[in-house]
Order: structure tokens, then sequence, then C-alpha cells
């Protein structure tokens, strides 16, 4: 299995893959986006795409993962975990945030696990299900950035 950034011969897999697992096509202007700014990561196996990762590159001035999606054959093999890593070492500020619902515990589990921790929560993005933020401190070689709070 490698990981790479997504290049537009990846978006039909890429767009199938999010329509079987969130029931809707309702993303796939986002994620054509995504992958047109270089801000999409796949994991590839045989030939064929087994997950991937988007992320955004201005919460509050830092990185954020916004997407994480592994194909239900390849779950639990260790592909969402590459991803992130991926962009870990990508990643050129000294912390990176993601979120997921309340509900989600497989990717509860995942942050635990790759060192991430609970910095937050966000109601009324779906109703009874808060969204919970999360954030890494990444080593100390990727720079940190000069931030504006509003
Ligand atoms: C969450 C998701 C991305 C995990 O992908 P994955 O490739 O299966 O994850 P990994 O194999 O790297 O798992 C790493 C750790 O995550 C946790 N984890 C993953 N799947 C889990 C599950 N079904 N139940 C409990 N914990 C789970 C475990 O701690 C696991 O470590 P372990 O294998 O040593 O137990 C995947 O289940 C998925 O695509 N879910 C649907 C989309 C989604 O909810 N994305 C997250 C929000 S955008």
């Amino acid at each position: 299995m490698i990981t790479r950034y997504a290049n537009i011969n990846d978006t039909i897999e890429i767009l199938r893959m999010d329509e079987k697992v969130i029931h809707s096509s309702s993303r796939s202007g986002y994620l054509s986006e995504m992958i047109d700014h270089h801000r999409c990561l796949v994991a590839e196996q045989n030939a064929s795409i087994s997950g991937f990762l988007t992320f955004d590159t201005n919460f509050f001035g830092y990185w954020f993962i916004s997407l994480v999606i592994v194909d239900p054959a390849y779950r639990q093999k260790g592909i969402a975990t590459a991803l992130i890593k991926h962009l870990e070492k990508l990643c050129p500020t000294s912390k990176l945030f993601t979120s997921t619902n309340q509900s989600n515990l497989p990717m509860h589990n995942l942050c635990d696990r790759l060192g991430y921790l609970k910095t937050g929560i966000i109601e009324n993005l779906d109703e009874g299900d808060p969204e919970i933020i999360y954030f890494k401190r990444l080593a100390d070689e990727n720079e940190e950035i000069i931030t504006f709070y509003g």
C-alpha cells in the first residue's frame, strides 16, 4: 500500500467510495475541489484506491483533516493511520486538527491511538450528535506559523 496526493484521474474512484460510505453524492463538488487544489491524499493498493483523506489549510491558520474515508472492505488494516501519518509529515504547522461526531467510535479510537487530544466541541451541526474537535502537537521541526485570531 502506498499513500500519495490524489490526482484528477482518481476522481471517479474517490467519488464512488464516498457515495458508497455516506449513501449520497452531496460531497462530490467539495471532493472534486479538494483533489484539484492538492488537498486530498489517497491510499492505493493493487492499482485501486482503498481510502482517502481531505484537508483544509486555514483552520484558524492551521491544517485540519476534514474527512478520512476507508473502503469498508479495507478497514482495520492501518489505511487511515497511514494517510494521517503521511499528512503529519506534510503539515507545515506545529499543530494539526481534525474532528468527528461524538457517536463515531472508530474515529475516536483512531484519534486516541495516533496521539490526538480532544480540544473542543461544536454543537448544532448534526442534531443531537455534537462534533468533537481534536488536535495533535507535531514535532518541533514543523514550523510554527504566525496566527491571527478574531
Ligand atoms: C474511521 C475510519 C477512517 C478508520 O479507518 P481504518 O483504516 O479502518 O483505521 P485503521 O486501520 O488505521 O485503525 C487504527 C485504529 O483506529 C481504531 N479503529 C478503527 N476502526 C475501528 C472500529 N471499527 N472500531 C473500533 N476502533 C476502530 C482502532 O483503535 C485501530 O487500531 P487497532 O487496529 O490497533 O485496534 C473508517 O472506519 C471509516 O472510513 N469510517 C467511515 C468514515 C468515517 O467515519 N470517517 C471519520 C470521520 S470523517
